[in-house]
């Protein structure tokens, strides 16, 4: 450590040793109390506290001038440390036993009132943010931020001995096609035209790997113009990989020991690796998602067995258009209030189920009784069936959607994440279910675009054993070799092995609509640095956020950002974004012609 004039040990460090020795301490005054004009100040710095005590008869100057005293107030102290009288101990502190008692005093700096208090949470999330210095001044955004330094350290440090070298890609760039929309910045050296900042370092890591480095990673700052969630910025960290010569499951491997080094860095556990796998198609079968949650069950069952031979219509129909009748039981919920239900119906809704849908259907049994307004048109054979697959016990409500798999799946697992959510099963947990789900579809069809779009992305490489039936145009059937690290419901990160041939990668653009003239505006580099030579290659990203957030314990990322934005991609501390004046647009060619938005203003039209 350098020499510091301003202290000659931290708040934290003076034990029962140092009794007797004259200290140096500098920090903010957490708390001042007056027992009977002895002045008692608790010092704090980053580390942790110090009781000080101003003596009159120690320095009757000090201890005068320390009446002045305000919390945040920032000091210099020089004192002897004492060890503290029998009964006013502090076991709380790792200073408790002993305090300085101090001769010389030195103001650094006054503070003003804060404008909350620094020891209590504190709900008003605008007001943290705007003040989020202070806010960032809290022992537990202290300990946030400080984790997360660790385990990017530990992330770094697994890296570098694997032989990976972390390289910078640049922020001003093209944009590169991850499903989200771009940040635009104009050029001004070029009217009229426009960088992208990176979604991701996608196409630059695999430009590393044409360029021979074989093992490159990079802690990235990446950017997207999407909808904020809890787990959504509009600028984020990935810690990002890549590797020349490797498969699918060497970067499974890599991947667990770098987790398995980051959650020991931040909170001291070992957490057991290799991580369980699963197929897409199992997840998205048995959850509803291709993130899910194992910690409980509440599972999805196919009920296509016990309807085989119904009479009741709509389940009869469905079926026999090859669709599907799956429930899921939620055990213990029958007591689900009107609001709950709602709230269900609502996301059944957003997740898919068609508004001639007016209501889940539902069964639960209540007092030995089952109610229902299914119940009476199942036959005997069916109810009974229904009591024995899903396992429909007193007190349960089993939920029951019809209709095209994808749709089924989505609207079951939304049911299932909320319910849990409201029976707040998961509140108490410890556990870290860690899960890989590999074996994604390579393609989706999206009927918004009318056209076949990447479920990774458009550089993912098809399954071997599927290549066939992406030539014969059974696009829904081909899997990727991409894989996604999944931690209790959170997806962590994803990535895939690459196409590295020049011709394959055109033909992939072709499948997502891309033609040729475009590719060669777009993505030229690319296809043409695959002619050159292209070693077989594949990745990963981690979301450093995420993660940081889940080793804390915390419920948002932005508990793990220094300066996040808020939920409407808005900086209240800075307050960006901001209006430019006239002069800055006209130097950038740009004009404005669509008038500020207002608060409820619907966005242009693209093709306005
Ligand atoms: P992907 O888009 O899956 O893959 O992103 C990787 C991981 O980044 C995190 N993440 C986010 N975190 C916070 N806010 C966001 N808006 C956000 N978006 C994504 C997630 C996610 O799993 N280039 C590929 C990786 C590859 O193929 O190597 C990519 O970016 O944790």
């Amino acid at each position: 450590m350098i020499p510091n004039i301003y202290r000659s040990l931290d708040c934290n460090s003076i034990r029962p040793d140092h009794v007797g020795q004259n200290v140096t301490l500098a920090g903010w005054v957490n708390s001042t109390r007056d027992h009977g004009g002895v002045i008692f100040i608790d010092l704090r710095d980053r580390e942790g506290m110090t009781q000080a005590v101003f003596r009159p008869e120690e320095n009757k100057e000090v201890a005068e001038a320390s009446h002045d005293l305000r919390a945040e107030d920032v000091i210099q102290i020089v004192g002897r440390v004492e060890k503290r009288l029998t009964g006013t101990e502090n076991d709380k502190l790792a200073t408790g036993t002993v305090e300085v008692v101090v001769t010389e005093l030195k103001v650094l700096n006054k503070s003003d009132v804060l404008p909350f208090h620094l020891d209590r949470e504190l709900s008003n999330e605008d007001l943290r943010m705007k003040y989020r210095y202070l806010d960032l001044r809290r022992e537990r955004m202290n300990k946030n931020i400080r984790t997360r330094h660790k385990i990017t350290n530990a992330a770094r440090n697994y890296l570098d001995a694997e032989g990976f070298i972390e390289v910078e890609t640049p922020i001003l760039s093209n944009p590169t096609p991850e499903g989200a929309r771009d940040f635009l910045v104009p050029a001004r050296l070029h009217g009229g035209h426009f960088y992208a900042l990176p979604q991701a370092p996608q196409q630059y890591k695999q430009l590393l790997m044409v360029a021979g480095l074989e093992r490159y990673f990079q802690i990235a700052r990446c950017f997207r113009d999407e909808d904020l969630r809890a787990d959504r910025q509009p600028e984020f960290t990935q810690i990002d990989i890549e590797a020349s010569f490797i498969q699918q499951d060497n970067i499974i491997a890599l991947v667990e020991g770098l987790l398995a080094s980051m959650f020991k860095a931040g909170r001291g556990i070992d957490i057991p690796t290799p991580f369980p796998r699963m197929t897409y198609a199992e997840a998205m079968d048995r959850f509803g998602s291709d993130k899910p949650d194992t910690r409980f069950g509440m599972e999805i069952n196919d009920l296509a067995d016990v309807f085989a031979n119904t009479e009741f219509k709509i389940f009869k129909n469905v079926l026999e258009k090859g669709e599907v009748v799956r429930a899921i039981n939620c055990k213990g919920f029958a007591g689900i209030t009107t609001g709950q239900m709602n709230r269900l119906n609502d996301l059944a809704h957003e997740a898919g189920m068609p508004a001639a849908v007016k209501q889940l259907a539902f069964i639960k049994l209540e007092g030995g009784e089952y109610k229902s307004p299914l119940w009476k048109v199942f036959s005997d054979a069916e109810k009974e069936a229904v009591i024995k697959k899903l396992d429909l016990a007193e007190g349960d409500i089993v939920f029951f959607v019809a209709g095209p798999k994808d749709m089924v799946s989505n609207v079951l697992g939304r049911v299932r994440l909320e319910v849990a959510n409201m029976m707040e099963i998961t509140k108490d947990s410890t556990a870290l279910n860690f899960l890989w789900v590999v074996d994604f579809p390579l393609l989706a069809y999206s009927p918004e675009d009318q056209s076949w779009v990447a479920v990774h992305h458009p550089f993912t490489r098809p399954n071997a054993a599927d290549v066939a039936k992406l030539e014969a145009g059974d696009y829904a059937n081909v899997r990727a070799e991409a894989y996604d690290v999944v931690l209790n419901g959170y997806e962590l990160g994803g990535g895939s092995i690459r196409i590295h041939e020049s011709d394959l990668q055109a033909k992939m653009f072709g499948v997502l609509g891309v033609t040729p003239e475009e590719q060669e505006i777009k993505f030229s580099h690319i296809l043409q640095a695959f002619k050159f030579g292209a070693p077989p290659h594949g990745g990963l990203a981690l979301g450093l956020d995420r993660i940081a957030m889940l080793i804390s314990g915390e419920e948002s990322i932005r508990e793990v950002i220094a300066f996040p934005k808020n939920n409407k991609a808005a900086d209240l501390m800075t307050d960006s974004p901001t209006k430019v004046d006239f002069k800055q647009l006209r130097e950038l060619y740009i004009q404005s012609t669509w008038k500020e938005k207002k608060k409820d203003d619907a966005a242009p039209e693209a093709n306005a």
